[in-house]
């Protein structure tokens, strides 16, 4: 018996996280083991009723579980960054969650928009930093007076830019981006130890050429633990320059390590050219604790309640969800039924098919069964 977390979210986080717990279930009957769910009410309606974003009592609960499984947040009636940072940024934070793993792979019968690639081509793991760089919460926004605690950048930008700092008309804006030895380290050795599982390559990326400080770092502890693992090749990526190679030479990646802000940018991209949000999945890894599983899109509130979403996403981080339980088997069986819909075109619109979330979910939940 595995006991797993649920959190559905917002938009259309509780429909796929519903559909992808119909898949998981009928995994379990396959391969004999049995999901006790816990659902959490955490997200933008409880938010709304009650201020509360992540409470004590969640994280107390939630501490319980080795897996979570969750849905999407953000809602159009609240301020940005309010409940993605309070909720899906607290839960990776408070869980220590250092490796976000997106796998970017093509399945065959879909479409990449990358004319004359396909599977073959598409296959690729990207790790993720998880915990720090831009994503750290060191900031501030201040106009003049407002504002004295931070003197080092007042001053600067007085002497650099000539700003009246005392004047309640001059408005300046600061975002801070961290990078420890030891963060880098943990994650880099993950994605090492991946490469040497798939096809012994590295790619890093940063932005070493200009933010020289933090990715400075980020290159000295990529080039020293590479020196550990003398049978995988290595390379420095730009990220700008591995936006462009995403699109024309895709094939050439096996394992791609980045930090935090650069890898969450650079996943969108994977998933549209794996054939679109709808289809990648992730997992923020923990690996001796709690980890959550989650598809890389957001909440699609257009698409909210309509049973129009495409589950697929939410399923494939099911079956990451279940690899990390130690159920591997049960893990490539969901993969192969995600497969066997795309290519019976039983799918949502947005793959060409005319199946809602539901229907999607139960006909991969079916194909699990008969597996
Ligand atoms: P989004 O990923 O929610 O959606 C972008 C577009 O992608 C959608 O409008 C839709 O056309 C398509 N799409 C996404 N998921 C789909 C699915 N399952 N099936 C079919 N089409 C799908 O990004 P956004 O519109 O920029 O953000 C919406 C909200 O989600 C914001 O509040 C944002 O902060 C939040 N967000 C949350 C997460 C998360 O919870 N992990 C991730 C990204 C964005
Ligand atoms: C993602 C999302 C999140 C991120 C947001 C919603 C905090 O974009 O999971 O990719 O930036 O990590
Ligand atoms: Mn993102």
């Amino acid at each position: 018996m595995y006991k797993v977390a649920a959190i559905g979210g917002d938009g259309i986080g509780p429909e796929i996280v519903d559909a992808g717990k119909v898949v998981l279930d009928a995994a379990g009957e396959k391969y004999g083991f049995d999901i006790d769910w816990t659902d959490f009410d955490i997200g933008a309606d409880r938010y709304l009723e009650t201020g509360e974003l992540l409470t004590e009592e969640d994280l107390k609960a939630l501490d319980a579980f080795k897996s979570i499984y969750f849905g999407s947040i953000g809602d159009d009636r609240v301020r940005p960054g309010i409940l993605e940072k309070g909720i899906l940024l607290g839960l990776r934070f408070h869980f220590d969650q250092y490796i976000n793993l997106r796998p970017v792979r093509m399945l065959a019968g879909t479409r990449t928009p990358l004319a004359g690639k396909g599977p073959d081509d598409i296959n690729f793991l990207v790790v993720r930093e998880n915990t720090e760089d831009f994503y750290v919460g060191i900031g501030s926004r201040f106009k003049g007076k407002e504002h004295r605690d931070l003197e080092v950048i007042r001053d600067i930008y007085s002497i650099k830019f000539g700003l009246d700092v005392e004047s309640d008309s001059e408005e300046i804006a600061y975002q801070i981006g961290v990078i420890s030895r030891e963060g880098s380290a943990r994650v880099m050795e993950y994605a090492f130890d991946a490469a040497m599982k798939r096809n012994h390559k590295v790619a890093s990326v940063d932005k070493a050429n200009v933010l020289s400080d933090v990715y400075g770092l980020w290159r000295d502890v990529f080039t020293e633990t590479a020196a550990r693992y003398p049978e995988v090749t290595t390379e420095f990526t730009f990220v700008d320059a591995i936006t462009m190679w995403f699109v024309k030479n895709p094939e050439w990646f096996d394992v791609v390590v980045a930090p935090n802000m650069f890898g969450d940018i650079i996943t969108d991209l994977g998933a549209m050219i794996q054939g679109g949000l709808g289809l990648a999945p992730g997992g923020n890894i923990n690996p001796k604790g709690t980890s959550l599983f989650e598809p890389i899109h957001g909440s699609a509130p257009k698409y909210k309640g309509m049973n129009r979403a495409n589950p697929i996403a939410t399923i494939w981080a099911g079956s990451l969800l279940l690899d990390d339980l130690g159920e591997p088997e049960a893990a490539a069986g969901v993969l192969a039924a995600i497969e066997q819909s795309i290519a019976a075109k039983q799918t949502t619109v947005d793959l060409g098919g005319s199946l809602g979330t539901r229907e999607a979910g139960a006909w991969i939940a079916d194909a699990v069964r008969n597996g």
